[in-house]
């Protein structure tokens, strides 16, 4: 945002969808859908439902049965967060909106604070809702929980390079001609991870990427997927990618 000619650079931003992967939401979708209706009017939703054992796919589809804003995309089982939005982005594209919206379920993303995420995105490829920028926050989480999430983006910046404070966070707005620009469909991380893979791919690519402060609320009903295995997952997965950017840049300096 230093730059002022990027004001136009960019073009109009298209119509919105919001992309709400679900497993196990049933006491959530409901309001979570009507917080967004309510306040970007303009916006879609997708419910991007992995057969939840709760019943959340059928409740989804009595929502979008009442409203022509509302979509529902069924998948068999519960194949990981990445891979749900992999096939939301795929269909958003499809579909041709012009920014997808990645937001939980839960609450912990406030779809009020949406509006300024997309006012950010006029002048972005992709904006991230940060909880570790100044002004950002995070309300009720226990300290560990803060320390794993404060971590887990310190250690990926640190290994990555990445001029980024919240890498892992899950509230972020793509115009979709970035994601197209990512070829996403060779993500293969499937947890949680996704994230910092796909925040460092857009800045590797050159994607403008910005910050900007949300206050996230922990989940008040259901529980929250994070496991050890998806932690796992993020840790080897992230100083793999942070080990092969050195190599590959050494290489190439050595050639030049
Ligand atoms: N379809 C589908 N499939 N949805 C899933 C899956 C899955 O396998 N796993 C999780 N979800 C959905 C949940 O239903 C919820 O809407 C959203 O993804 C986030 O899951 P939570 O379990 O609530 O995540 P969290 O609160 O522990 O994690 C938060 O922090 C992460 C790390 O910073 C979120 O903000 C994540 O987006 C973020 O990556
Ligand atoms: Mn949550």
């Amino acid at each position: 945002m230093t730059d002022g000619g990027q004001a136009r650079r960019y073009g109009p931003l298209g119509t919105v969808l919001v992309i709400i992967p679900t497993y196990n939401e049933a006491d959530n979708i409901e309001p979570i859908s009507a917080r967004v209706r309510e306040a970007v009017p303009e916006a879609h939703i997708l419910i991007a439902d992995d057969n939840s054992p709760d019943g959340t796919g059928k409740l989804a589809d009595e929502l979008a049965a009442q409203d022509g804003h509302i979509h529902v995309l069924h998948r068999p089982g519960k194949q990981g967060l990445g891979a749900a939005y992999l096939a939301g982005f795929r269909w958003g594209i499809d579909n041709g909106y012009g920014v997808l919206v990645e937001m939980d379920a839960d609450g912990s993303h406030q779809p009020e604070e949406l509006p300024r995420l997309l006012t950010a995105l006029k002048g972005a490829d992709l904006v991230l809702g940060s909880r570790w920028v100044p002004g950002g926050r995070v309300v009720n989480w226990p300290r560990s929980r803060r320390l794993i999430s404060r971590g887990g983006s310190m250690y990926s910046r640190m290994m990555l390079g990445l001029p980024l404070r919240d890498i892992t966070g899950g509230f972020r707005a793509f115009r979709s001609e970035t994601l197209q620009g990512l070829g996403i469909d060779v993500v293969a991380s499937q947890g949680y991870c996704f994230q910092v893979d796909l925040a460092n791919r857009a800045v590797r690519a050159g994607y403008h990427v910005v910050e900007v402060p949300i206050t996230f609320v922990e989940r008040v009903r259901g529980n929250s997927k994070m496991s050890r295995d998806i932690m796992v997952e993020a840790l080897w997965r992230v100083t793999a990618w942070g080990v092969e950017g050195r190599v590959k840049r050494a290489l190439h300096r050595r050639h030049t």
